[in-house]
């Protein structure tokens, strides 16, 4: 009875304090913040939960993109955030000296040693951004054994088998790390190990704590998933666009006289449709739908204050530009949801094609962009072009062919409700469906 009665003073005294609190809250971030003009949706302007409500349903991307059209180029999705849509806001965040990476990237982390994305300090990630830069750049990265163990793994890759995997990559890690200094392998190791002296990576009871380890998690979606997810959606958007189909089919096979020909160098690059067909589906279809928030600094001095697009933005504003946005912002990109590659190869207004190559952010800008660019590009283009050499494939029969695209009849419909979009679903990396095909051999081989 007395524990009862504990209980509920308890709860009286919550109330009394919290709710003031929370009205108090309230009305500040209506009426008194510095943000309070913008536009944006109600619940947005009094708590986080919104934007955290939409990631929950994997899809932040879509609502952000039906709220900008609501509210114009640039509102309020958190009480203490701002989404931008434009090009001119981009170059403002990217280049600004006051804005960084926001320390939300730090929770991306899991391991004791941050891996590189979640590195917020500029010093040490611009350090490691140095060493894996060298070690991702041509060849040295093509070289590196444990990516090609691990792209069979990522084929796999999904929750209870991740477990597995980090299996695996520990003993990848642990055979690479038993192999003499003097092996002379000139691979991602080498330039990795030797550049983080202060950790022993050679023996295997430190490798949880190592860069490496924390690097090899990470690089496991970051190269693996996003690259996956790319091809799914090329695969898709080929199987709903014979006429793509046929000129991209009709230029890998003009191009190379046999299919063990397709490899790297000037003939796979010559390929001008195939890379019109990759920007085109990762314009669509982005793998990275992530929220990438950057921060303005707290202690901006008032004499150089931070202006994004015009607008004078107060220190410790977290702010945003999503690549789909963007990349589906019609002033850039006309008639945005048609999947289109020939506009890229349209050159007869260079201006239109200036811009929009300034709107083409798939593995973002300045200096937090993509690491692994040059070889998700040579990986998906030897994936699409021996595809289409050895092979013809389309769109399974049925209701199973119709995998991996939007419905406007499901519990979502209102955002995926576009049949002819592959769909995303907003985690780290797009996670996705499909599609379903068929696949035929080529009858004339
Ligand atoms: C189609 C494939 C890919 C896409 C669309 C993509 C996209 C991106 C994006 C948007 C970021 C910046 C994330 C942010 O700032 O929030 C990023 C970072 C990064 N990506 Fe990729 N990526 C792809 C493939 C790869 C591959 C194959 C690798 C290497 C194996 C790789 C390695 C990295 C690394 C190391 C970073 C961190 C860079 C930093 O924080 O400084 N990516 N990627």
């Amino acid at each position: 009875m007395t524990a009862l009665l504990r209980v509920e003073s308890a709860a009286k005294y919550s109330v009394a304090i919290l709710l003031p609190l929370a009205l108090f809250t309230a009305t500040y971030r209506l009426a008194f913040h510095p943000l309070r003009t913008y536009p944006g949706p109600f619940i947005a302007k009094l708590t986080d939960a919104y934007g955290g409500y939409q990631v929950k349903r994997k899809r932040l991307h879509l609502q952000a993109h039906s709220d900008l059209s609501k509210y114009g180029p640039v509102y309020r999705q958190g009480p203490n955030r701002l989404v931008f849509n434009t090009v001119a806001a981009l170059r403002d965040i990217s280049r600004h000296p006051s804005i960084r990476k926001s320390h939300v990237y730090s929770f991306t982390s899991f391991t004791p040693t941050p891996h590189v994305l979640g590195t917020v300090d500029p010093e040490p990630h611009r350090m490691k951004r140095n060493v894996y830069g060298r070690a991702l750049s041509g060849h040295v990265y093509m070289a590196w054994p444990a990516i090609r163990a691990l792209n069979r793994i990522v084929m796999l890759f999904n929750m209870p088998k991740l477990l597995t995997g980090a299996r695996l990559l520990k003993n990848i890690i642990k055979r690479r790390a038993a192999m003499e200094e003097s092996s002379g392998r000139h691979d991602f190791w080498a330039v990795a190990s030797t550049s983080h002296q202060e950790h022993d990576l050679t023996t295997p009871n430190s490798i949880e704590k190592s860069h490496v380890w924390a690097e090899a998690l990470f690089f496991f979606p970051a190269g693996g998933q996003t690259t996956s997810c790319a091809l799914s959606a090329a695969f898709f958007y080929l199987s709903r666009h014979p006429f793509v189909y046929a000129r991209l089919a009709a230029e890998v096979r003009d191009v190379f006289s046999d299919g063990s020909l397709i490899q790297g160098g000037p003939q796979l690059l010559s390929c001008k449709y195939l890379r019109a067909v990759i920007d085109e589906t990762l314009r669509m279809s982005p793998p990275t739908t992530v929220m990438p928030w950057r921060e303005v600094d707290r202690h901006l001095s008032s004499k150089e204050p931070c202006v994004i697009d015009g607008h004078v933005v107060p220190g410790g504003t977290l702010v945003a530009i999503s690549a789909y946005c963007l990349m589906h912002n019609k002033a850039y990109f006309p008639e945005p949801f048609a999947f289109r590659p020939e506009r890229w190869l349209d050159d007869t207004d260079p201006d239109r094609l200036a811009r929009m190559a300034e709107a083409f952010i798939p593995f973002s800008v300045g200096d937090t962009m993509c690491l692994g660019k040059t070889m998700a590009y040579m990986e998906m283009s030897l994936v699409l072009a021996k595809t289409l050499w050895y092979f013809d494939f389309k769109q399974a029969p049925g209701e199973a062919g119709k995998l991996g695209g939007g419905n406007p009849e499901g519990w979502d419909g209102a955002l995926r409700g576009r049949v002819d979009e592959f769909q995303l679903y907003d985690a780290f990396v797009g996670q996705h469906n499909g599609p379903n095909l068929t696949f035929i051999p080529r009858k004339e081989l």
